[in-house]
């Protein structure tokens, strides 16, 4: 039987969600599971998947900083324009399977939505970021607000915009729903209460069928 080459079965799959939400564990254990299954995939993160994109994530996350809003989406956009070139097309391109921890549907969510700039424009910018990249599928993982900044409470020193009033995280968990009901193709909203293999096994159910339409 002909197998069909490694890089047509590079898939490129992203998870969001407001802080706390549990994607960046999904994350994790997506990549591991991609690996026992044989498949080389590569978990990356913005804001900071690169050495440019680190100094940025540092800029912009430091509480003790104030950001103006149009300020801080181009500089996601630029950690995003770099980290697309430097490491996410290099690697789809190689055949490798990339999971990414936050990416366009962020900026969306956040500097479109909630600090007002609007999609149309967001989006603009975002094509020139991504050179027209979209995930092939999207994780939201959906929690309460109130129940998600807990969590991140528990994890430490919360960042700039982890700080922010639970009103604008409000508005960021509504924004991700609106952008799961217009393309629920791609974005797949996910529990973000049901326990951690409950939730990875949601996960790799709609994973695997990317997988094998991908392989066809
Ligand atoms: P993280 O700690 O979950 O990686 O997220 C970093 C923070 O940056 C989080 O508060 C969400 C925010 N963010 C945006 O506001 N816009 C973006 O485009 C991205 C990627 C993150």
């Amino acid at each position: 039987m002909n197998q069909a080459p490694r890089a047509h079965r590079a898939v490129f799959i992203t998870f969001e969600g407001i802080e706390g939400c549990g994607k960046t564990t999904q994350a994790k254990l997506l990549a591991k599971r991609l690996r026992e299954e044989g498949q080389q995939a590569i978990l990356t993160a913005e804001p900071g998947g690169t050495v440019l994109g680190r100094a940025l994530r540092a800029a912009l996350l430091n509480p003790a900083r104030t950001v103006d809003p149009i300020a801080e989406w181009l500089l996601f956009e630029a950690d995003r324009a770099q980290h697309v070139r430097e490491t996410i097309q290099p690697l789809l391109r190689r055949g490798v399977t990339v999971i990414c921890d936050r990416f366009s549907d962020s900026t969306r969510a956040y500097q479109g939505i909630g600090r007002g700039l609007g999609l149309d424009q967001v989006d603009r910018v975002d094509r020139a970021a991504t050179g027209g990249l979209k995930p092939d599928l999207t994780f939201l993982l959906d929690l309460p607000v109130r129940e998600g900044l807990a969590r991140a409470a528990s994890r430490g020193k919360l960042t700039r915009i982890e700080r922010e009033r639970t009103r604008f995280h409000t508005k960021i968990r509504d924004a991700f729903l609106v952008l799961a009901t217009r393309e629920p193709g791609r974005i797949k909203v996910v529990d973000g209460r049901l326990d951690r293999p409950h939730a990875a096994e949601v996960v790799w159910k709609h994973v695997a069928a990317v997988l094998g339409r991908k392989a066809r």
